[in-house]
Formats: C-alpha cells, sequence, structure tokens
C-alpha cells in the first residue's frame, strides 16, 4: 500500500528547493545525536546516508541499525544512498529502518525499473544514481520511474573528493528528463566554488559531506551554500 505520508515528504522537499542534503559520512560517529541535533538547527530538510557495502565501492559503511537508531532521535526525512552491489536483497532493511528516500546505483541494477517500483510500492521515493563515467544514456528510459535522479560529481565511496566538472554536463542533459515532479541531485565536491555551476547546470539538490562537516559552524556553511545555490539557479532563470 502506497502512504500518503512518504508522497508528502517527496512534495515537501520538492516545495523547499534548492535542497543541501548534509552527507553523514563525515560526521562526529562518537557524537551522533548532537550532529543531529545540530543539522536540525542549521536548517537541514533531509539527511543523506551513505552506504557502503565493501564490493560495490572498496569502503564498509553504515548498515540499518545505525539508521533506525538515528530514526528515533529525529522526524527529519532520510536519504538512503545505496552503494552496494545487491540494493534489491537489503532494501526492506533500510525501508524498515524508517528511509524515505532510497537512491541505488545503475551499475549496479542495469535493469532498476522492478527495484525502482518496488521502492515505491512500499511507500517510499526512489532514486537512481550514475556514476561520473556512466553515460545518460544508461539511466534515461528510467527517469519516468524515479522521484529522484543523482549524478555523482566525486568517484563513488569517498568523501573529500575533487569535483568532477564531467557532471556538469550530465546534470545538463538530465534537467529537461527529470522536470519538475523529481529532484535532480548531484554529490561528490560540493561546496561554495563548485556548488553555483552545478545549480545552473539544473541540480536542485546538492549533498554535502566536507563543506559543511570541516566547518566550524553548520548553520553558516548551509546558509552560504543555500545562498550560492539559489542565486546562480536565479541567474541562469533570467540569461
Ligand atoms: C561519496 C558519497 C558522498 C560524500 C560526499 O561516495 O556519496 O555523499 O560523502 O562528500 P564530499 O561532499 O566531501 O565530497
Ligand atoms: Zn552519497
Amino acid at each position: 500500500s502506497i502512504s500518503m505520508t512518504e508522497h508528502a515528504v517527496l512534495r515537501g522537499l520538492l516545495g523547499a528547493l534548492p535542497l543541501i542534503a548534509p552527507s553523514m559520512l563525515k560526521c562526529d560517529f562518537a557524537n551522533l545525536q548532537r550532529e543531529v541535533a545540530l543539522l536540525e538547527s542549521a536548517g537541514a530538510r533531509l539527511l543523506h546516508l551513505d552506504v557502503m557495502d565493501g564490493h560495490f565501492v572498496p569502503n564498509l559503511f553504515y548498515g540499518p541499525l545505525v539508521i533506525s537508531s538515528l530514526r528515533a532521535i529525529t522526524s527529519l526525512p532520510f536519504e538512503a544512498h545505496l552503494m552496494i552491489s545487491e540494493p534489491g536483497r537489503y532494501l526492506d532493511n533500510y525501508l524498515d529502518a524508517g528511509c524515505n528516500l532510497v537512491t541505488f546505483h545503475i551499475e549496479a541494477v542495469p535493469e532498476p525499473t522492478p527495484l525502482l517500483r518496488r521502492i515505491r510500492q512500499a511507500g517510499a521515493a526512489a532514486g537512481l544514481a550514475l556514476n561520473p563515467g556512466t553515460p545518460v544514456d544508461a539511466g534515461r528510459p528510467f527517469v519516468a520511474e524515479c522521484d529522484l535522479v543523482l549524478g555523482m560529481s566525486g568517484e563513488r565511496g569517498f568523501v573529500g573528493q575533487k569535483f568532477m566538472p564531467v557532471a556538469l554536463e550530465k546534470l545538463r542533459q538530465l534537467a529537461p528528463l527529470v522536470g519538475k515532479d523529481r529532484l535532480l541531485s548531484i554529490d561528490g565536491g560540493i561546496g561554495l566554488q563548485t556548488i553555483p555551476q552545478a545549480a545552473r547546470a539544473g541540480a536542485r539538490q546538492f549533498v554535502v559531506g566536507s563543506a559543511i562537516f570541516d566547518t566550524p559552524d553548520y548553520r553558516e556553511a548551509m546558509d552560504n551554500l543555500l545562498l550560492a545555490a539559489s542565486g546562480a539557479a536565479v541567474s541562469a532563470n533570467s540569461e
């Protein structure tokens, strides 16, 4: 059964663009509750949770138990970014843990339609991610089945990466396909220097790790990123 609350989550996010999605990969894991509280008061509207299996990507990162512990302390929507080889096998665990959006990689699931539908039927929003080297054509046929399309602008599985400009051309191609009823998201190396270009290329959700967590004041970092993103989007519209 489709839960109306989850659709409300997606509508709420679409109504609050541009979005900065803090990637919890870089937070202080000894103080998760404090980090979440800081992000809430910094104005975060969702949390981006990177899941890595040591197989699809070389690193290993948190599982559903950590996410359900977080679920107990915040009502912010969670986006699970599953960088894992068999997302279908673990999907229910992440849904049960309280993820509202679930994004997986087309490189892991070349025929993603059934899994995208499964996520939506469970009442969550479905996202499809493309690695920097994956052509837009690989994702194009499936955009209609998605609520979110994520263009990676850093090599998957690492934080603190250099922004890869190849992602900009991909965003430009994806933007008209994604339209206004879906989120076009970018992830990897996003900061004050790179967010304007990504916004002009059409991204509306910006996943940010280092450019928030490496600063002393999350609110200031989020405000400045938002300002840079909306300023760039406005000037692009009036061009
Ligand atoms: C990388 C993750 C990102 C990452 C972003 O594989 O998907 O979410 O944490 O970190 P920064 O913003 O530092 O590149
Ligand atoms: Zn991510």
